[in-house]
């Protein structure tokens, strides 16, 4: 099973954006943990980090025919991009959408999510442990 994880903008900044949110580990530390648990899952995980929109979009099209399923961190686009929501329909693969924090608790602009209108699940608030939870969950949906 292949998992493209597609993480969004200022992802990159992880371990100096925010610490007192995000944490002190970086974006490097996080592609270790994914790639580390992907391994132990036994899948095959494929990370990509982008600061663009239309770079997501296209990941997420190309998607189609080089991988099984979906984890998304669109971050801020999380709370805008329909064009995101529109590319995860329109492939159709099984997606999961990943929040470090828990944008619950944050501030009102964070409440909406477009993309996660085409996820099976949105985990939110584990931090790294996210990303791992969202592959066990494309691995095995019924649990
Ligand atoms: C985030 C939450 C978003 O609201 C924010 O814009 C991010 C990160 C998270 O992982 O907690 O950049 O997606």
């Amino acid at each position: 099973m292949k998992i493209r994880v597609i993480n969004g903008p200022n992802l990159n900044m992880l371990g100096i954006r925010e610490p007192e949110i995000y944490g002190r580990e970086t974006y490097e530390d996080l592609v270790g943990f994914i790639l580390q648990s992907a391994e132990d899952l036994g899948v095959e995980a494929q990370c990509l980090q982008s600061n663009h929109e239309g770079e997501i979009v296209t990941w997420i099209q190309q998607a189609l025919g080089q991988a099984d399923a979906i984890v998304i961190n669109p971050a801020a686009y999380t709370h805008t991009s329909v064009a995101i929501l529109d590319a995860l329909k329109a492939v159709g693969l099984p997606a999961v959408e990943v929040h470090l924090s828990d944008v619950s608790a944050r501030e009102p602009f964070r409440q909406v999510s477009y993309p996660a209108m085409a996820c099976q699940k949105v985990i939110m608030g584990h931090g790294f442990a996210g990303y791992r939870e969202a592959m066990e969950f494309l691995i095995s949906p019924a649990k």
